[in-house]
């Protein structure tokens, strides 16, 4: 039985090469938050170590809702890990072991990435593709990577905001 969802093969086929990219990138970091999970070390491990759970958790989830949404739509996911590095738009670091603060950098570099693709792809969906439904389910995708970039931003904002704290008093005791 063919698909009648008032959506055009074509708007369809367009949708679904989207999501496609979107599971590609959700993947790539969903394995670089678990690697940063495990090899964590330093004062904030605990914190660290637990938030990127959270958040690999939440990506599986997410992983998971948006290839159903391909099928939803009739297509395919793509599937194999060949695929996902292929259609990614993030990059890996093979082979390094970085520092924590230097962990948070890069997936807050991830995160911001794919926050500025879901922008453009909820635009593309609704006005190029006429499919608001997966306008909005992208939006609330972009959401929660805001989020969690926020999460992981506030890192390394602390410790600048330590930094010009420590200068303030430095600059009170010349006074
Ligand atoms: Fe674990």
């Amino acid at each position: 039985m063919s698909i009648n969802i008032g959506l055009s093969e074509q708007q369809r086929q367009g949708v679904v090469e989207l999501l496609n990219k979107v599971l590609a990138d959700a993947y790539l970091l969903l394995i670089k938050t678990k690697k940063y999970h495990w090899d964590v070390v330093g004062p904030q491990f605990r914190t660290l170590h637990e938030l990127w759970e959270e958040q690999y958790e939440a990506l599986t989830t997410n992983i998971d809702a948006v290839a159903e949404r391909v099928r939803a739509l009739n297509g395919y996911p793509l599937g194999t890990a060949d695929s996902f590095l292929k259609n990614a738009t993030i990059k890996e670091h093979p082979g390094d072991l970085p520092n924590a603060n230097e962990m948070v950098k890069r997936l807050v570099i991830d995160h911001e990435q794919i926050i500025r693709n879901l922008r453009e792809f909820v635009d593309q969906t609704s006005e190029e593709f006429h499919d608001e439904g997966t306008s909005d389910f992208l939006t609330g995708l972009m959401e929660e990577h805001e989020e969690m970039a926020w999460m992981l931003r506030s890192f390394i904002e602390g410790e600048a905001l330590e930094g010009s704290g420590q200068r303030d008093k430095e600059l009170v005791s010349k006074k």
